[in-house]
């Protein structure tokens, strides 16, 4: 083939519809190529359009073909149980920074994080007080290739509107009253590492502005500086705000939001995972003791049930200090009555009668009263509680007449609306 015919090139004109097709032409275009000797310019130019239309059939194909996949892959794909997919992630060496649980949101949260670890885009973090969002910064910093750079925290709603910038970028000496020498910030402290900024729902808009910037050049300047300085910054940013109803509001900036959360990690309540209140006591209890210096306590019964039923508005965090209370202040045996006041069912809990089995001189009746006496107070707690108050359903777990366990409930002051779920 001496040259390229005008009709060769126009055969590859329009749309391909297949992957079989497309393929046809590239071939076509190849062996074309590969043929002449030359090509006129405008054979060339249309050559060029051909290819574009041909990479925007692919692009389409491919995309039409993910979703094809991706609508067949719950199909395709296994499902793994919570532990498989827990045991997946040891297998896989994955760092948990002491980030406990197996309840399907948080492993939800964990294989995100897995697989946002090795990369450098930026993940937003968010979730209620107290769900661990900044141990899942941690998790996110040591599963990624920046483990052993540096790892810096700023709260960014302690840092007064004015200090703001200075703390994150830092000054040049006399850059304004007090800065009596240059100094870093915290972007330039942890380049090659990863900044964990939380509760960036508090930061200021001005702060807001600043940080877009940095996002977008990886360039900061120090206040009262004109040097540019590149900083290789891994952002992860925390909130327990709604971030987009913020946007809504004029009170976050919306092109920052869509920056910083290019990957997305939502913590769930605790009272999201109710399965795992049990397993998190255990854990709690042992670290309790072992930072106190004293044996593990035991629960009673009703604290258990009380526990498991709890709605916890502070989260993991209130749960561990409970367990830390508890630890601190039961001897041997945690009950009711060493929950704080506020949380603590009016009635449940009172140790009167305990107290004076274990204070006072008592014929073997009277003590065997009492004991007795306790005990079903006890039980009858841990049902309340379990039943989230319901005597109808209680009575019938306890195969008794309704109307006897109002009694019973009477005589021991336990009021069952005083068990029903609190709303937070
Ligand atoms: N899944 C978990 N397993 C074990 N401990 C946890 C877990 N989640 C949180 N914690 C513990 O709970 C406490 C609170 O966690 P963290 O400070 O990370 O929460 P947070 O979401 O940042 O809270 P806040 O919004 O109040 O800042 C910490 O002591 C942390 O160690
Ligand atoms: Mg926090």
């Amino acid at each position: 083939m001496a040259k390229v015919k005008i009709q060769d090139v126009e055969a590859l004109d329009g749309g391909t519809a297949s992957y079989g097709g497309a393929i046809e032409k590239i071939e076509i275009m190849r062996s074309m190529l590969r043929w002449a000797n030359e090509l006129e310019r405008s054979q060339i130019d249309r050559l060029l359009n051909q290819l574009g239309t041909l990479r925007e059939d692919l692009l389409r194909l491919s995309h039409t073909e993910r979703f094809a996949s991706l609508a067949s892959e719950p199909v395709a794909r296994k499902p793994q149980s919570n532990r498989e997919r827990h045991a997946g992630l040891v297998e896989r060496e994955f760092v948990f920074e002491g980030v406990f649980g197996e309840s399907p949101k948080l492993l939800d949260a964990f294989e995100i994080a897995e697989k946002a670890a090795p990369t450098n885009l930026p993940v937003l973090i968010d979730g209620e007080s107290g769900t661990g969002k900044e141990l899942m910064a941690k998790v996110i910093h040591a599963n990624g290739a920046r483990a052993d750079k540096p790892y810096v925290s700023v709260n960014c709603g302690a840092i007064p509107e004015n200090l703001l910038e200075s703390e994150l970028f830092g000054h040049v000496k006399g850059a304004f009253t007090g800065a009596s020498s240059n100094r870093a910030g915290r972007f330039e402290s942890a380049d090659q590492g990863t900044i964990f900024l939380d509760e960036i729902g508090e930061m200021p808009l001005i702060g807001q502005v600043k940080l877009l910037r940095v996002l977008q050049s990886a360039e900061i300047q120090r206040v009262g500086s004109d040097e540019v300085i590149n900083v290789d910054t891994r952002i992860v940013a925390a909130t327990n705000r709604d971030l987009k109803k913020m946007c809504a509001e004029g009170t976050f900036r919306e092109d920052l939001y869509y920056r910083l959360s290019v990957i997305n990690v939502t913590l769930p309540a605790l009272r999201e995972r109710p399965d795992e209140i049990p397993l998190l006591v255990e854990f709690f209890t042992d670290e309790a003791a072992e930072s106190l210096g004293r044996r593990p306590i035991e629960l009673s019964r009703s604290l258990r049930a009380f526990l498991k039923k709890y709605e916890y508005p502070g989260n993991i965090r209130e749960l561990r200090n409970m367990i830390f209370r508890l630890s601190c202040l039961a001897e041997g045996t945690a009950g009711l009555e060493h929950l704080p006041e506020e949380i603590r069912p009016q009635g449940s809990g009172r140790k009167a009668d305990k107290s004076r089995l274990e204070h006072e001189e008592l014929s073997l009746a009277e003590t065997k009263r009492l004991a007795s006496d306790a005990a079903e107070k006890e039980y009858l707690e841990a049902g309340l509680f379990e039943t989230g108050g319901n005597v109808t359903e209680l009575a019938k777990r306890l195969d008794l007449n309704r109307a006897h366990l109002q009694t019973l409930l009477k005589k021991h002051g336990l009021k069952s609306k005083e068990f029903r779920p609190r709303k937070n």
